[in-house]
């Protein structure tokens, strides 16, 4: 079958008594062009993407010549590019290939038939019946943070809950993965894939940074943290193929997962991508939503007091289940609206196979499609008070009365994360087990700002005092 970016449908075509309208957007100023380029000025970025849109409407165009981007706003528009003619939009672009060294040809960022073999190789492990086996490894992380807190609690010392949902959702991906915590700090794995972070977010906010392959100690420390994840990776692919057994975890789906159309499984080079994709989008993400919960809840104690009222009326002091997450509902309200505010992926973007029109308005191929949830969830015809933190907008009956596409934190169409019940799952187990014992409060004097590096990081990490409840 041919590749996504071959099988372009035919542009829509526009009536020939409707011209093609002209797209709006800023003029290209030399220096933001430089200052762009040079210093990527990521906190201006977020307010750039606001701004453009609050001034030139729901599509601009900004940027010319390699640099030439469409940005479109309107969920109609949103919905174009991720699910109508999803072909003409693939993965290929210079951002997608920044995370290649981790993620290589896996789901993340491979196109056309190699993504969607890998799709279906993978779907099973996200099925309902599966997840509900990783809710255990959850609960056993979040255990394992609480009892580290402990202590500090009882001291009245203040910890960055930011960095501790990073160590808790990456211990849950390792378990998830591999049976095994690699969220410890003294653990290869959970430091390589900290430092491969801290090096994709570098290279976001530094573009014209030394290229990768230059041998500068920035770029040696990454390509060490890289040959850690293909050792680990691979000895620990060897060991379960020797053991051959079903240990329930990942790994173990990937290596005996096999397509249904050709009967074939994936190799130990292919399994070691998912291994990367699922290391690098399976715990970030999570961690910065939790870190956006625990600053809004202490922003708002009417709002904290309800997830404590329904997580004492579901759980009455016990751990909580799988069984649990269907009544746990307020608390999944305040995490859907944790990422309406603060979507970890603010933005996000597609290469232009092929020359298109949307709504009239022409779309050539070779630019870049840019779509940021961060502004259509502010979006002021589908969200009233948009930065007011209520989650009562999440109730099915409000849910049903908006398009789809005026929310989409986990993206759409057939390239959605395949990781969003897990993660959804995840929060509601982390934040019910952490409600039970604690009131997270603020430390007095800090300037929290979502800071828009490769994802939304609160800006110099969210500190805390631990109270007992
Ligand atoms: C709150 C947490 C999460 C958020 C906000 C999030 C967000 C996203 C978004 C926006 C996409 C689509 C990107 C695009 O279209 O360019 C995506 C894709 C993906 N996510 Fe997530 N994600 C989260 C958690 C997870 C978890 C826990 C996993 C795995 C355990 C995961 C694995 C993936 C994978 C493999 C893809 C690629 C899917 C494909 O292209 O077929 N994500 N995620």
């Amino acid at each position: 079958m041919p590749s996504d970016a071959q099988t372009i449908e035919a542009p829509a075509q526009t009536r020939l008594s409707e011209p093609l309208k002209t797209i709006p957007g800023p003029p290209v100023r030399f220096r933001d062009l430089v200052s762009f380029l040079a210093f990527g000025s990521p906190r201006d970025l977020l307010s750039f993407y606001m701004d453009t849109a609050r001034q030139y409407g729901d599509i601009v165009h900004f940027g010319r010549g390699s640099y030439s981007s469409y940005f479109v706003v309107h969920p109609d528009y949103v919905k174009h590019v991720l699910q109508d003619k999803v072909r003409n939009y693939p993965k290929k672009n210079r951002f997608n290939d920044m995370l290649k060294p981790l993620t290589g040809e896996g789901l993340l960022t491979s196109d056309g038939e190699v993504w969607r073999r890998s799709r279906r190789l993978s779907q099973p492990a996200f099925h309902r019946q599966r997840l509900a086996g990783f809710a255990t490894n959850m609960t056993e992380a979040t255990q394992a943070m609480l009892a580290r807190w402990a202590p500090l609690a009882e001291r009245g010392q203040a910890l960055d809950v930011s960095r501790e949902m990073q160590r808790v959702t990456l211990s849950i991906v390792g378990r998830a993965l591999f049976s095994t915590d690699i969220g410890t700090d003294s653990d290869e794995m959970g430091r390589a894939v900290t430092r491969i972070f801290e090096h994709f977010n570098h290279r976001f906010r530094h573009p014209l940074s030394w290229p990768e392959s230059v041998p500068t100690p920035r770029n040696r420390r990454f390509h060490t943290a890289i040959a850690t994840i293909d050792s680990v990776s691979y000895r620990l692919i060897a060991e379960h193929r020797q053991a051959d057994t079903d240990s329930g975890d990942l790994l173990s789906m990937l290596i005996a997962a096999r397509d249904e159309e050709t009967g074939q499984g994936l190799n130990d080079r292919q399994i070691r991508d998912e291994v990367g994709t699922f290391l690098g989008a399976g715990h970030e993400t999570t961690a910065v939503t939790l870190a956006w919960v625990w600053y809004l809840l202490s922003k708002h104690p009417y709002v904290e007091r309800q997830v404590e009222a329904e997580v004492d009326a579901v759980l009455g002091g016990r751990t909580p289940t799988v069984e649990d997450i269907p009544r746990l509902s307020y608390t999944r309200m305040v995490i859907q609206e944790t990422l309406r505010l603060y979507p970890p992926a603010w933005g996000m973007s597609r290469g232009i196979a092929g020359d298109d029109t949307i709504d009239g308005y022409p779309i050539p191929a070779g630019a870049l499609m840019v779509l940021s949830p961060y502004v259509t969830h502010r979006h002021p015809a589908f969200w009233d008070n948009p930065e007011g933190f209520e989650p009562e907008r999440f109730t099915p009956e409000r849910v049903a009365e908006r398009p789809r596409y005026a929310y989409f934190p986990f993206g759409g169409g057939p390239r959605q994360c395949i990781g969003n019940e897990f993660a959804l799952m995840e929060a509601q187990l982390i934040i019910a087990m952490v409600v039970q014992r604690y009131r997270l409060q603020l430390v007095p004097g800090q300037h929290i700002e979502p800071d828009p590096i490769f994802t939304l990081r609160p800006s110099s990490g969210v500190q805390v005092t631990l109270h007992a409840r």
